[in-house]
């Protein structure tokens, strides 16, 4: 069944009719495609659905899942108590005040709020994992919010990647991870953000960023009540013994099979970052990934500094490649540079100099660098760190390190 919806580009009506009936159905998930990422969805109300979700992905259970609706309608009726069940208060439709400037500027689109989950719940309580919020946004996605809509329940999906892998932005992504573990997929094509929502908690005072993405931390502060939002994730470091306030983040994430490493600072920190790691290279059959943002104006090679004390690996590259939508894999022969034996092989992508082209590329990046068998991968960082370039550092920092759940 999976080959029918690989190949279709776009899903026509009657592939998102198959696909809501089967979600109320069934209890293995769909996977779909948002603006963000693809998610993995099941109806939320449905305890087997939802544990559907958790099983096929491989998640720990006390990471909670958000839900996603096609309308403020939805939501409403989700703030409900189910004992209220169609008494509706005229006067209260139980939307905390400080999300309305939100939900007017951003959705549909890339932001997760958190809200009060109501007692009784119309949600599984597998979905809130035990918390007493429950995660939600609108995706702007028209191909989502139909397939909401025609379950007529809001669905509860994480990233459809299996889990700690590098969320999917493409179906061949999905399919990479998930294969042999759900049967359906909706091919929307690639989506155009490519990193995951903003996930924000309004219920404490001030308010802050959970986890950073597709709406920065600037757009949040010009909101009604945003002005002092503060950033409750940890980037630099995760080593810190506070608890994150995300169950989701204090996992492993990110990570592709290579190792990765990442230059967080300037141009000649490059170099010292790169002479330590390439000491640990294999001696023959290297195959070096180098992702580019070329936001460092980087020359015309890609140097790995000293190698074995004396020699270098350099490669030559062609200086201009068009950051793009399409994922472009130069590839060029490593070698050292005294003796001038080739050594292996260099991947090299560009994924662009702006950081929404670089949160657009980079999961499906770190994707196709393993695919193709990277033993090691350079990443450079984006030196942007309030726009969306906050949430594409955030997951490079994930990725670069070697936490494990
Ligand atoms: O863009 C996205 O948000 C994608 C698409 C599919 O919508 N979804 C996604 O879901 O990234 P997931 O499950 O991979 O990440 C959701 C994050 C996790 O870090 C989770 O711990 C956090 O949101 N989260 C969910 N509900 C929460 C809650 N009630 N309180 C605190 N954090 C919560
Ligand atoms: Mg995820």
């Amino acid at each position: 069944k999976i080959g029918e919806w690989e190949v279709s580009q776009s899903a026509s009506a009657k592939a998102l009719i198959e696909a809501a009936n089967y979600l109320k159905a069934k209890d293995i998930p769909v996977a779909f495609p948002t603006e963000t990422v693809y998610g993995l969805g099941a109806d939320a109300t449905r305890a087997a659905a939802v544990k559907g979700i958790y099983s096929a992905k491989g998640r720990p259970s006390d990471n909670p899942l958000i839900i996603h609706v096609p309308d403020l309608d939805m939501l409403r009726h989700v703030l409900q108590p189910t004992a209220n069940n169609g008494a509706t208060n005229g006067s209260h439709d139980h939307i905390p005040e400080i999300y309305k400037p939100l939900i007017e500027r951003f959705w549909p689109g890339p932001l997760t709020i958190l809200m009060p989950n109501p007692i009784p719940s119309r949600l599984a309580p597998e979905v809130t994992a035990g918390l007493k919020t429950f995660g939600v946004r609108m995706p702007a996605s028209p191909l989502a919010r139909s397939l909401i809509k025609l379950v007529g329940a809001p669905l509860a999906a994480p990233s459809a990647n299996a889990s700690t892998k590098p969320s999917p932005t493409t179906a061949a992504h999905v399919l990479e991870d998930l294969d042999g573990r759900i049967e359906l997929i909706l091919d929307g094509g690639s989506c155009p953000v490519g990193v995951e929502s903003t996930v924000v908690d309004g219920l404490c005072d001030p308010p802050v960023v959970l986890r950073p993405g597709g709406v920065s931390i600037d757009e949040l502060r010009e909101c009604p009540g945003w002005k002092n939002v503060e950033k409750a994730y940890k980037d630099h470091s995760e080593s810190g013994k506070a608890a994150p306030r995300a169950p989701g983040m204090k996992y492993k994430h990110y990570s592709p099979k290579a190792r990765v490493v990442l230059y967080e600072a300037t141009y000649p920190d490059l170099h010292k970052g790169v002479d330590q790691q390439a000491l640990e290279l294999k001696d023959d059959s290297n195959l070096v990934g180098v992702i580019r943002t070329r936001q460092w104006g980087m020359g015309g090679g890609f140097s790995c500094g000293d190698f074995n004390g004396q020699e270098k690996l350099v490669a030559p590259l062609e200086p201009d490649s068009q950051p793009g939508v399409e994922l472009e894999v130069r590839e060029a022969d490593l070698y050292k540079s005294l003796d001038g034996a080739t050594i292996g092989k260099l991947l090299d992508i560009s994924i662009g100099k702006d950081s929404r082209s670089i949160a657009h590329g980079l999961f499906s990046a770190l994707r196709e660098l393993d695919r193709r068998g990277a033993d090691i991968i350079f990443v450079e960082g984006t030196l942007d760190d309030e726009d969306i370039g906050a949430a594409v550092m955030n997951r490079l920092r994930k990725a670069a390190s070697q936490i494990k759940s």
